[in-house]
């Protein structure tokens, strides 16, 4: 098509364009520097003054016409650009997730959340805690003193450090405790899930394990609020509701008096049964917090006692899914992951662990 100054020439040119780039060649060919305007613009020049006022008048109507169609036009097509880029990128959110059944959850993942539910139903509230920690946190502040023979109990991974505090690799989660008595006002009622590391291992050890550790406390608390929140948690993790479990005397510095919990289990051809038989599997420590540890960390223990506890999640879990090696969790076998793991969603999550 000839040019012409015609705008419903140009009008037609225009509304014909379907992208920015068609636009551009048509300003270019009007407006740009070689462009037909401007060469009648530059005729002007050899025309009289009226003839020249009055065509200059006139091209310059034009250009603003030509402005003006190519802008409304960029509008059309920006706003046409974004619905078709909207159409392209549409979700059907009622759509099943299309890979949620490959990659599976971690045995200890999938444990740490049913744990957390249980004790989220009872009102606990779950804390964090770094995986290095003060040796006055992880040791000191819970009664186990320098050259304590406690202290042999749990061997220790020491961290060097530049400053003079000691740090090791927590060996509990029990520091967590101190942490949170040090900041929070009583009534406390926390359970805190995390890593912790000591220098053992076997089927039954490794090098990093995972605890969940339990505080409570309140102005009256009693040994019987411990048991029946433990047997509870108990049964519910193992939804065995006879589940046969003993509560064994031991010692630990940080609490008086101190229990450890077992669970019975049976052993038939490999295959563990858990709830019954002669065998007993030590699954937590626990006791009511020593009055020394609440004052270490300000709390006034003629007003306040409480309970705390620290279970270890691969044994409890090695029972719950009859895993015989407590190494195979940490070997990243995908065989061994998919046999043993859990499809995502099919807890809901409190934590988002
Ligand atoms: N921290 C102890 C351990 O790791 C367990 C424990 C926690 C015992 C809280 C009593 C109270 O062995």
């Amino acid at each position: 098509m000839s040019l012409s100054l015609d705008k419903n020439d140009i009008k037609q040119k225009v509304s014909k364009a379907s992208t920015k780039a068609d636009l551009e060649a048509i300003r270019l060919e009007f407006l740009g520097k070689k462009g037909f305007l401007t060469q009648e613009m530059k005729l002007l020049s050899s025309l009289s003054i009226e003839e020249k006022k009055a065509k200059g008048q006139e091209l310059n109507q034009v250009k603003i016409f030509i402005e003006n169609e190519i802008a409304m036009k960029k509008i059309i097509i920006d706003k046409s650009e974004i619905d078709q880029k909207l159409k392209k990128e549409i979700i059907d959110v009622s759509l099943p997730s299309r890979d949620y059944k490959s990659g599976k959850i971690h045995p200890i993942s999938h444990s740490i959340e049913k744990i957390i539910n249980i004790f989220a139903a009872m009102g606990f509230s779950v804390v964090d805690g770094p995986d290095v920690e003060t040796d006055f946190n992880n040791f000191s502040a819970l009664n186990i003193p320098m050259h304590h023979p406690a202290r042999e109990m749990q061997d220790t991974f020491y961290i060097e450090s530049e400053n003079k505090e000691d740090l090791v690799l927590r060996t509990h989660t029990s520091p967590v405790q101190v942490r949170v008595m040090l900041k929070a006002k009583p009534p406390i009622r926390i359970i805190v899930p995390g890593r912790t590391y000591r220098s053992d291992s076997d089927a039954t050890h490794t090098p990093m394990f995972h605890q969940v550790e339990g505080l409570f406390i309140d102005t009256s608390t009693t040994m019987a609020h411990l048991k029946g929140c433990l047997v509870d948690f108990i049964k519910e993790f193992f939804e065995i509701n006879n589940l046969e479990y003993r509560f064994r005397p031991s010692y630990f510095p940080f609490t008086e008096p101190s229990a450890e919990m077992d669970v019975a289990y049976s052993k038939i051809n490999n295959v563990i049964n858990v709830g019954k038989g002669k065998d007993w599997l030590e699954i937590l420590g626990c006791g009511m917090v020593n009055p020394r540890v609440l004052e270490n960390c300000g709390i006034d223990s003629t007003k306040y006692q409480g309970f705390a506890f620290g279970m270890g999640i691969e044994r409890l879990s090695m029972l719950k899914y009859g895993i015989t090696d407590m190494r195979n969790f940490f070997e990243t076998d995908f065989r061994w992951l998919e046999h043993y793991g859990f499809n995502a969603l099919d807890l809901n999550s409190f934590s988002g662990i």
